[in-house]
């Protein structure tokens, strides 16, 4: 896992293999059922590495050779928040590695003017002691992740009950995170260059949305 000194709270997870997935996705050759299979898998691996740090506690179970405390994930259950609609891409690769984890939604899409967050939707679970994973691949300006987690923080979840799981980002978007967001912490497999003009990421993969669903 690499560090940035200018992103306290960023982490850029650079597992061969995530890396390796990446590559693929960015290609602009790849097909839509490729990319969305990649992003699965990319987003298990990285959701492997983000529960790394989960408590665990034990509990007594008997083998069929005697009884022993064994390890499980202690008491906050978690939920997988993905940001639509993009973001239902990751969901998938979360949910084959936590398959009883709630899921809640978040329907944002930027306007095209001012690329400012538009709200469509929220549908959470209860919030009582969970740990929510929000995902959605792409941190451009920022403005879609900050929105996210105001939405979760303005419920009362506190920063410490919040992980944001991106697959790429540019530094303008993780500073906006940063500022609005110091105590959450973001993961990506990749800090790119900077946004075009259009608030694209560079080198980036394109419009992930359109690229998950084979839209344009
Ligand atoms: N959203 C995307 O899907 N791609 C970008 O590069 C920026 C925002």
């Amino acid at each position: 896992m690499l560090n940035d000194p200018r992103f306290p709270n960023l982490f850029i997870l650079n597992h061969p293999l995530i890396q390796h997935k990446l590559t693929h996705m960015r290609s602009k050759e790849t097909s839509t059922r490729t990319f969305r299979q990649l992003l699965r898998e990319i987003t298990l691996l990285m959701g492997y590495e983000i529960t790394r740090d989960l408590p665990l506690t034990t509990q007594l179970i008997e083998t069929p050779m005697q009884s022993m405390d064994a390890p499980v994930i202690a008491g906050r259950k978690l939920a997988v928040v993905p940001v639509l609609r993009a973001g239902i891409g990751m969901s998938d690769g979360l949910l084959d590695l936590v398959p009883s984890a709630r899921v809640g939604h978040i329907g944002v899409y930027r306007d095209p003017d001012t690329h400012q967050p538009v709200e469509y939707l929220v549908r959470l679970p209860d919030l009582a002691e969970r740990i929510f994973i929000v995902c959605d691949p792409m941190v451009a300006t920022g403005n879609s992740a900050v929105h996210a987690v105001d939405v979760l923080k303005k419920r009362g979840v506190g920063d410490e009950q919040i992980i944001f799981l991106a697959l790429v980002a540019a530094p303008e978007g993780v500073q906006v995170f940063q500022d609005a967001h110091p105590g959450v912490k973001l993961y990506v497999a990749s800090l790119d260059s900077h946004l075009d003009e259009h608030a694209y990421i560079v080198p980036g993969l394109g419009d992930a949305g359109d690229r998950i669903f084979g839209t344009k």
